[in-house]
């Protein structure tokens, strides 16, 4: 998985593209016991909505997939379990693909463990910042 992830990498950096925080993410999913892959059954990769009834669906199977990963992100929590939900594999999305066999669109893939740093919460945005009161 870790080659599949630094390969994926690797590519797009060759391409010239800014891979972001994805060699932290390939570190944190070098450690984790348990990475979980999400993938969107409905969908393969970078296929267009040809309908606007479709586009709509897959708004909808994204946000519940997205509840049910802040589901489990929750319930490690609980267990007292670190996670990171973590995007950055979209870089190596063909690699990872490829390694899982799996031919639907890949959502995120989430690192477990037990965690070896507290990070300080970072600041929020005030209640006010963030809601708009209409009407
Ligand atoms: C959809 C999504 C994808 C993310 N992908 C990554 C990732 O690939 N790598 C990473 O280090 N963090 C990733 N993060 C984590 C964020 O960078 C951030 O650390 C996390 O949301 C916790 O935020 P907080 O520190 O403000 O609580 C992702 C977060 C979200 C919501």
């Amino acid at each position: 998985m870790a080659a599949e992830m630094r390969a994926g990498i690797d590519r797009r950096e060759k391409e010239g593209m800014d891979t972001g925080s994805a060699r932290y993410t390939l570190r944190v999913m070098e450690q984790a016991p348990v990475i979980v892959f999400v993938f969107n059954p409905y969908r393969v990769p970078s296929q267009p909505a040809d309908s606007t009834g479709q586009n709509f669906m897959n708004i909808v199977d994204i946000q519940s997939i997205g509840a049910a990963i802040q589901n489990m992100l929750l319930a490690a929590e609980e267990l007292g379990l670190g996670s990171l939900w973590g995007c950055d594999v979209f870089y190596a999305c063909e690699e990872l693909s490829a390694w899982l066999g799996e031919c639907s669109e890949m959502i995120a893939a989430i690192s477990f463990g037990y965690p070896d740093e507290y990070p300080i919460a970072r600041k929020r945005k005030t209640f006010d910042e963030v809601v708009q009161w209409v009407g």
